[in-house]
């Protein structure tokens, strides 16, 4: 990421908010956003109360707000009781929704399909009365493994509705990554399609269950419930296995929402981490829910009569929080979309916002910046060609924007006229933590700006003490928020490992490197750790290091990250065969055998842009690899560095030759 720093941190462009924007905003000017922020600095048990009465429907009243008893095992709202998808829905028919579009399903042939509250809440109730029948209640785990869609959302808002804590995984991850989520979960339920379609082409998915599902130590799974997306030819269990159609169609329209604890699991969201297997991050009910429905106020200005769009996929966090959960609880209507930016041009994004006139609109970087390089070569398929005057607010999220693709972004897509927030915040985060407000902060292209309100972000050095302005440190949070982790599934060692390490003295360890200027805005630097943010998602260099050496002919493996134009990083391997090191063509040939099976094992977003063979890895004399120095090599830099440790320098020269 060096490169976007470095340009970020000269950025001096301030964009204030527009007036007409500002003056209609759910939080208005810097006064709007002071008052918020002292309010839930002075008393945040009060402010966090009022947030949750005011925002949430309960069942059961609460009486106590954060419990600290057991930190860092926090508990917010923990006698209170309600239930998610009744937040998300039936309160929607209460408010006079019924007939307003939920959803607009926008599939990947271009084809929108529309379905109001209603139908939604039928549908979810429906599935709900059916899970119900076939045995499933509260306080079991199901796994998602389904292709952006209405079945998804419904999905998992009947499991929310039972009380089944789902875990969705994102259909690009192999059937090996499905059986490691599905076991350490313990799902009892699995739910899928037969096939998605993305980019004009069928993706079989049914085939991945059925091969994770016969891996052994699946045994718990009673059902695999299949949505039949495609009709492609499936094989069956006809001991397990059932149609989605067979078990909701027949089911009544009514189905009362079971409610449970505000701190009960509503769901586990598998993310990659410094070390070892992903870990299973655990979201609670009650403060989930108030962030992911507050932040639609706060951060997207969510209004009756908005078109909200994000990008992502339900298998993210993203569509977690901004898909499935908040811009329903907001009321708002939403498009699901299916497909790729690409397909069937590059023109796709704005084609579908001139046509459903998508008033929000939220997605990554790494998409802004593959689009910027089409549309720069191709008039019909830039953003200037359609009609976008239906925006009014975008949004970014997953990764530094850095501030050419900003001002792209802003100029051509917002036509200068709609703020961007940039949203920094992390699986574990549950929403938006440091993002502007957009009628209240002035933006700078590249940075995610200010704190929002009860969120004590910081940056601190390696002993938990505060750094001056402008000086690189670690980003924490210091007090707990509702929507934080409460822990890694079967865990909680790790958990404590991770977030709360002892010499931070309780402060939230996020794992990202940042600043803080002097006006409060903070500058993302990227990770601490040994995890990659490719194209916006997260790998730990562990999970492929340790795909690679399963294969047969590896000896042993080191991967790094190298900055790249368009994903953000790129993966770069460095092998050591149990043979000889190939050359030529048989090292390009063995470098895209080696690029498939990792895509083949954890999935393909896990390919290594490039592999380098050696006949041995920079190590230091104990024996420890030095992966600082395979970062220089992999980015194709000399190595400037004090290489006195290193046993073996002239394994260097080796390696920093591209295949
Ligand atoms: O490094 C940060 C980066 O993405 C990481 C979190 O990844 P994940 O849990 O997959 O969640 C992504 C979607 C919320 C963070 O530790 N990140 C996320 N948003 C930003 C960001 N880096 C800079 N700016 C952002 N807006």
């Amino acid at each position: 990421m060096a490169n976007s720093i470095e340009s970020t941190l000269v950025e001096t462009r301030v964009f204030q908010p527009p007036e007409g924007f500002a003056q209609h905003a759910n939080v208005s000017g810097q006064a709007g956003y002071q008052a918020l922020l002292e309010a839930a600095d002075r008393d945040p048990d009060a402010f966090w109360a009022k947030q949750a009465r005011e925002y949430l429907q309960w069942t059961k009243p609460f009486t106590k707000v954060l419990d600290e008893s057991r930190a860092p095992f926090f508990e917010w709202f923990g006698d209170g009781e309600l239930n998610v998808s009744a937040n998300c829905l039936d309160v929607n028919l209460k408010n006079g929704n019924a007939d307003k579009i939920a959803i607009i399903f926008e599939a990947d042939d271009g084809v929108a399909k529309k379905i109001t509250y209603q139908e939604l809440h039928d549908r979810v109730c429906q599935l709900a009365n059916g899970l119900k029948a076939l045995g499933y209640k509260k306080g079991e785990r199901s796994i998602i493994y389904m292709p952006m869609s209405i079945e998804a959302v419904v999905a998992m808002q009947a499991c929310a509705r039972l009380g089944v804590t789902h875990s969705v995984v994102f259909g690009g991850f192999s059937a090996k990554s499905l059986h490691e989520r599905i076991t350490d979960v313990g799902a009892t339920l699995v739910l899928t399609a037969d096939e998605q379609m993305r980019g004009g082409k069928a993706i079989a998915l049914k085939p991945a269950v059925d091969e994770a599902l016969g891996m052994g130590g699946c045994e718990a799974v009673r059902h695999c419930i299949v949505y039949k997306r495609t009709g492609g030819k499936v094989a069956w269990d006809a001991k397990r296995d059932l149609w989605l159609h067979d078990v909701a169609d027949k089911q009544a329209k009514t189905c009362e929402a079971v409610t449970v604890g505000a701190e009960h699991p509503l769901f586990i969201l598998y993310t990659s981490g410094s070390t070892g297997k992903p870990k299973g991050v655990q979201h609670s009910s009650a403060g989930y829910l108030l962030w992911a429905k507050l932040t639609m106020q706060w951060v997207f200005d969510a209004k009756a009569k908005d078109v909200f769009w994000c990008t992502a996929d339900v298998g993210w966090v993203t569509g977690h929080t901004y898909v499935a959960y908040g811009p329903l609880a907001a009321g708002l209507t939403q498009i699901v979309f299916e497909g790729v930016p690409t397909y069937p041009n590059a023109g796709r994004f704005w084609k579908t916002i001139q046509e459903h006139k998508v008033s929000i609109f939220y997605t990554a970087p790494t998409a802004i910046r593959s689009l910027i390089k089409t549309s720069d070569a191709e008039a019909a398929v830039h953003p200037k060609s359609f009609d976008l005057s239906s925006l009014r607010l975008l949004g970014s999220v997953g990764e530094p924007i850095n501030p050419e693709a900003w001002m792209w972004y802003h100029t051509n897509v917002g036509g200068g006229r709609c703020p961007i927030v940039d949203t920094w915040w992390q699986t574990e985060t549950g929403g938006h933590m440091i993002t502007p407000m957009p009628g209240a902060t002035p933006l700078k292209p590249g940075s995610c700006t200010t704190r929002l309100p009860g969120i004590t972000a910081a940056i601190v050095d390696e002993v938990g003490g505060d750094v001056a302005a402008g000086q690189g440190g670690l980003l924490v949070i210091k007090r707990p928020w509702p929507s934080m982790i409460r822990g890694i599934w079967g865990d909680p060692e790790r958990y404590v490992k991770s977030y709360f390490p002892p010499e931070l003295g309780g402060y939230y360890l996020a794992g990202d490197g940042a600043q803080c200027d002097k006006d409060g805005c903070f500058w993302i630097m990227g990770r601490i750790d040994d995890v990659l943010n490719v194209s916006g998602h997260r790998l730990g260099t562990m999970e492929v290091e340790s795909a690679l050496v399963a294969h047969e002919m590896v000896a042993e493996a080191a991967v790094v990250g190298r900055p790249d134009a368009t994903t953000g990083e790129a993966i770069v391997a460095f092998v050591v065969l149990k043979r000889s090191r190939p050359e030529g063509d048989e090292a390009i040939a063995l470098g895209k055998q080696l690029r498939d099976w990792v895509a083949k094992e954890i999935g393909p977003i896990a390919k290594p842009k490039e592999i380098r063979f050696g006949d041995n890895l920079p190590k230091t004399r104990s024996g420890k690899i030095m992966r600082r120095l395979l970062r220089v090599v992999a980015k194709g830099e000399a190595v400037t560095q004090d290489i006195s440790t290193l046993e073996n320098p002239a394994i260097l020269d080796q390696l920093s030759k591209p295949v």
